[in-house]
């Protein structure tokens, strides 16, 4: 069975604490050919805006805000503008930040009308003593800071549209849901900045057709995404269901703890989940020594990476093209 394929694209270990890295990725599903070079370029720029925040001496922090907040400007992905739509046909979105350096984080979750939810994420992180605010309770919280709301129409795509209205005949199970092209599946990212700090970010606007209130894996601590800096930062995208089951950052992180290097311990964690709930995903890594780590269970998964001046991405198994960027 395709979950089973664990496809690592990239591990690259480095010894300077004083580079930096900058890991995207578009989410893992079976991105269908006619979206395929869109979300390349969406990862590539993402990525591009995460390392400028690090090359011009921002933290980790910024970068990864800066890497997925453009990710849910471009309607080609599953957060923010571009959103799926639940049961109801409603935009319903989970965010999350954290910062490697300290473990403060911050989440919202099943929250509306909201063009970055990353953004009210690390808001709740810097401006409450709380980690995860949902559905109302976030939205009086963006009201009460001042963040602009936006009509929900404004977040929904007329892909997003076309392929709600096509899904709704259907039932697809956990395993073809995000091998096949229903499932369309959040954005993340992982940075390590000049200090030597990690931090992540995921957002999305969880699986199409799911029930009104459902929150998935992406703001939950530990499931979605996790950072500390004595072992690493990660990002995770695919069923969010199973990936709350096995707690998938953090599993990651605990074999790294344990000694494993990240492409290890993202492939055995990646495979225990098919093998154990048989969900399929990706998940991409940074570690403060400078490793990074890409893999999928999925069919494909859109990432890029800035490991100092060269630009890397893929989108198919085992690839990895590189780019050199102008200094
Ligand atoms: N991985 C996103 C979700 O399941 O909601």
């Amino acid at each position: 069975m395709r979950w089973r394929q664990i496809h690592l694209v990239q591990w690259v270990e480095r010894d300077s604490k004083m580079s930096t890295i900058m890991v995207v990725h578009g989410g893992a599903w079976a991105i269908p050919d006619e979206l395929a070079e869109s979300s390349v370029d969406g990862v590539k720029f993402a990525a591009c805006e995460g390392s400028k925040v690090l090359k011009g001496g921002g933290s980790a922090l910024d970068a990864v805000e800066a890497a997925v907040r453009s990710m849910e400007d471009n309607t080609e992905f599953n957060a923010g503008h571009g959103a799926t739509l639940n049961a109801a046909g409603e935009v319903e979105m989970d965010a999350i930040i954290m910062d490697g350096k300290t473990l403060s984080s911050g989440a919202v979750s099943a929250v509306k009308n909201i063009t970055n939810p990353v953004s009210l994420a690390r808001a709740v992180m810097e401006k409450t003593t709380n980690v995860n605010l949902t559905s109302r309770g976030a939205n009086l919280f963006a009201e009460s800071i001042g963040m602009a709301t936006v009509p929900t129409d404004t977040l929904v795509s007329v892909y997003e549209r076309k392929e709600w209205e096509r899904h709704k005949a259907y039932v697809t199970g956990v395993m073809e849901d995000f091998n096949s092209q229903w499932a369309h599946d959040t954005v993340g990212a992982v940075a390590l900045d000049c200090a030597g700090n990690v931090a992540c970010a995921t957002s999305t606007g969880g699986i199409r057709h799911k029930m009104v209130g459902r929150v998935g894996d992406s703001p939950i601590i530990g499931s979605g995404a996790y950072a500390d800096n004595f072992t690493g930062a990660v990002s995770c995208t695919g069923h969010g269901e199973s990936i709350l089951k096995v707690t998938l950052a953090r599993l990651i992180l605990s074999h790294v703890a344990q000694g494993k290097s990240l492409a290890d311990s993202s492939q055995l964690s990646l495979k225990y989940m098919g093998d154990r709930v048989q969900g399929a995903g990706g998940a991409i890594a940074v570690s403060p020594s400078g490793q990074w780590a890409v893999a999928f269970t999925t069919v494909r998964m859109a990432w890029a990476a800035v490991d100092g001046d060269v630009l890397c991405y893929g989108l198919n198994p085992g690839e990895r093209f590189k780019e050199q960027l102008a200094q």
